[in-house]
């Protein structure tokens, strides 16, 4: 695969042949099926100062934290709508100590077993991820941001490094748990050069699920006046991703629906697979500002996945009721 060429052609039947091919390949590992995940954000609280993040420290914004009653709630609520994996997202919030994440764990695997558990809480020891794992955590998401070095001190204060990213991707992986990386296209700083590190990255780690979407800017960080990514380019991405790693769990995520009326099913006819409406409380999800307009309502609401259904059943695919766990499938690829 020429990925210089797929990344910067302007021959359209070029690159309707590269959506073609990752979606094939996706039909031929999970069939016609999109998994959706109830996403939950538990806390806008964040010790972080990443540039591009509308809820770093320095922004001055509401900040709210979900109770564990709340958190569980939610659960019931997406599994009466046919949710089997609920997603606990948020800031790196102190509050949220290891007792209190593994407690709302298992009360979450006691009260719905078959449902997966997947966290998304920034970078933590590896004490912490293990007690996270033994509370019965499935699965972990911490996108890389970028796999190159000097871009990622580009993108985040001098407090944070690249070296404890991938120590974390590496230590969840060590764990057990299905692991989850990814990045922003059209971050400040990102090249064809750093965007290939990406992708080298992900061909070599095969985190079981990758997370791109558009940077899009947000009010109050130092990068608010940055152009947003493009939308063509994050779904070539995603089409290069599925060809290099056919297995993995791949969403349209909700920057990209956000950036375009389409997106979410531009995705899909570029390979991907998952969806992740917005579950959090009603009153919670405009708080959840990590960059300016994030949908979370209508397509990107948990409320309309009948709708979601009805629409790509429509496009002949079907949301099972199903964890939608990673395929260990062989294809001959
Ligand atoms: N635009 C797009 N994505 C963003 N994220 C954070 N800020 C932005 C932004 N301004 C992404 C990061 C983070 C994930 C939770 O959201 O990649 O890992």
């Amino acid at each position: 695969m020429d990925i210089d060429y797929l990344l910067t052609t302007s021959d359209p039947v070029a690159v309707q042949d590269l959506f073609d091919e990752a979606a094939r390949l996706r039909d031929e590992v999970y069939g016609r099926r999109i998994f959706i995940r109830g996403l939950i954000e538990i806390t806008n609280h964040c010790r972080n100062n990443c540039l591009y993040c509308g809820i770093r420290r320095d922004v001055k914004t509401q900040r709210y934290r979900l109770s564990k009653e709340q958190i569980l709630d939610c659960c019931r609520t997406g599994h009466a709508l046919g949710f089997r994996t609920f997603v606990l997202q948020g800031g790196e919030d102190a509050w949220f100590t290891d007792d209190v994440v593994c407690d709302i764990v298992s009360a979450i695997k006691g009260e719905f077993p078959d449902c997966a558990v997947t966290l998304s809480l920034g970078e933590r020891g590896r004490e912490s991820f293990t007690r996270l794992r033994e509370a019965g955590a499935d699965r972990y998401l911490l996108r890389h941001e970028t796999a190159d070095a000097n871009h990622y001190a580009h993108l985040h204060p001098a407090e944070m490094s690249f070296e404890h990213r991938m120590q974390c991707l590496h230590d969840l992986r060590d764990l057990g748990f299905q692991v989850g990386a990814g990045f922003m296209v059209g971050s400040p700083g990102q090249t064809l050069e750093t965007l290939k590190k990406d992708l080298d990255f992900i061909a070599d780690f095969r985190p079981e699920m990758v997370g791109i979407g558009p940077f899009i800017p947000a009010a109050g960080t130092p990068f608010e006046k940055h152009p947003a990514g493009s939308v063509e380019l994050t779904l070539r991405l995603l089409a290069i991703i599925r060809i290099l790693h056919p297995h993995v769990l791949l969403p349209a995520t909700t920057a990209l629906g956000t950036l375009h009326p389409q997106g979410r099913e531009r995705a899909i006819n570029a390979g991907a697979n998952v969806v992740m409406p917005n579950l959090s409380p009603q009153d919670t999800r405009a708080l959840y500002s990590i960059y300016n307009n994030k949908l979370s309502t209508h397509s990107e609401a948990a409320e309309t996945v009948a709708d979601t259904r009805a629409r790509l059943k429509a496009i002949g695919f079907d949301i099972p009721v199903d964890r939608g766990d990673f395929s260990k499938l062989k294809i001959e690829n």
